[in-house]
């Protein structure tokens, strides 16, 4: 079956199909030893053989793209000189060697996105891109509003002042009590020192979401790949930002956020069920679910590769 070329080469996770539009534009891709630069030109991918500056397509190791849910006990790392475990203990079958994008504290849970594609991943993390991370902080006592309004505008650390956040009540227990927070900076154990600095120190902290990604319903210990739906965004992510770089653009200040005060819910602090927003999907709180059983079922996702995936999701119950 016939192919654009752009879609050959976009589907081998080397580029977006916006770029590879331009690469072949400017010569850098040849079919069967010829230069093309027809956008329409379609392709057997079974019967030619293309090059993207002179390398064959499927030389090209394809960009993967993994999420992890990184229990608390574990070292963020592929390899600790301590001898604790890794993150790289979790990976059962991952063939690709890929590479945590930023850190997590060995008792932090949650969401940790690995890839191979290193210029992605050093954008993702460069304080210019200012990509959201949102967590869910346990905290000793009760913020006031306040205290909320200062880690929301910035608070003053050893480092410098942090940039504007958003922190939301969310759950007041006796004594303890449940924000979710959302920084543009990766800072070591930023919000443990956001805390801290106000008289609250963290007593559990998961990461919820990174960017565009969301944890979801995967449990401790669990990984998936991404979809191509949820690669493409932080690709056109990437590219924009990097058009925009190019362009001279800087990139637009981080606001300062009203914080939205939400009443606390008083629901129990062992349900588990109660949900903050978080792309449209529930958001399970830390600890274990309240009701396993009622857990719904997932179908693993249709991977577009299926050589460089594991086959099936692989749950870890130690
Ligand atoms: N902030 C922290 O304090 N710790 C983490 O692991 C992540 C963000």
């Amino acid at each position: 079956m016939e192919v654009r070329l752009q879609k050959v080469i976009a589907a081998s996770g080397l580029a977006s199909r916006r770029k590879a539009e331009e690469w072949i534009a400017q010569g850098r891709v040849t079919i069967n030893g010829k230069i093309v630069r027809e956008l329409g030109t379609r392709i057997d991918p079974e019967r030619d053989h293309v090059k993207v500056d002179g390398r064959h397509l499927k030389a090209v190791e394809p960009y993967a793209y993994l999420l992890l849910n990184k229990p608390k006990g574990i070292v963020s790392t592929l390899n600790d000189p301590e001898g604790r475990p890794t993150i790289e203990h979790l990976l059962h079958g991952v063939t690709l060697r890929m590479f945590p994008v930023g850190r997590l504290d060995f008792d932090t849970e949650g969401l940790m996105l690995l890839t191979n594609h290193g210029e992605l991943a050093q954008a993702l993390l460069h304080p210019r891109y200012h990509v959201a991370k949102v967590y869910l902080a346990k905290v000793k006592g009760v913020l006031t509003d306040d205290e909320i309004d200062q880690l929301a505008q910035g608070v003053n650390l050893e480092d410098g002042m942090t940039a504007p956040a958003t922190v939301k009540k969310v759950r007041k227990a006796k004594e303890n009590s449940w924000l979710e927070v959302t920084i543009y900076e990766g800072r070591k154990h930023q919000v443990k020192r956001m805390f801290e600095a106000v008289g609250h120190p963290v007593l559990k902290l998961k990461r919820i979401r990174f960017g565009p990604l969301a944890l979801g319903d995967l449990l401790p210990g669990e990984f998936r790949y991404l979809t191509d739906r949820e690669a493409n965004t932080l690709r056109g992510i990437f590219q924009y930002k990097q058009e925009q770089e190019a362009a001279g653009i800087p990139p637009r200040p981080i606001r300062p956020q009203k914080p939205v005060r939400q009443a606390p819910t008083g629901q129990s602090a062992r349900s588990g069920e109660r949900s903050v927003r978080s792309g449209g999907q529930p958001t399970r709180f830390p600890g274990k679910p309240a009701h396993p059983s009622r857990e719904p079922a997932r179908r693993p996702r249709r991977p577009t590769d299926s050589a460089r995936r594991p086959p099936r999701r692989i749950r870890r119950t130690a």
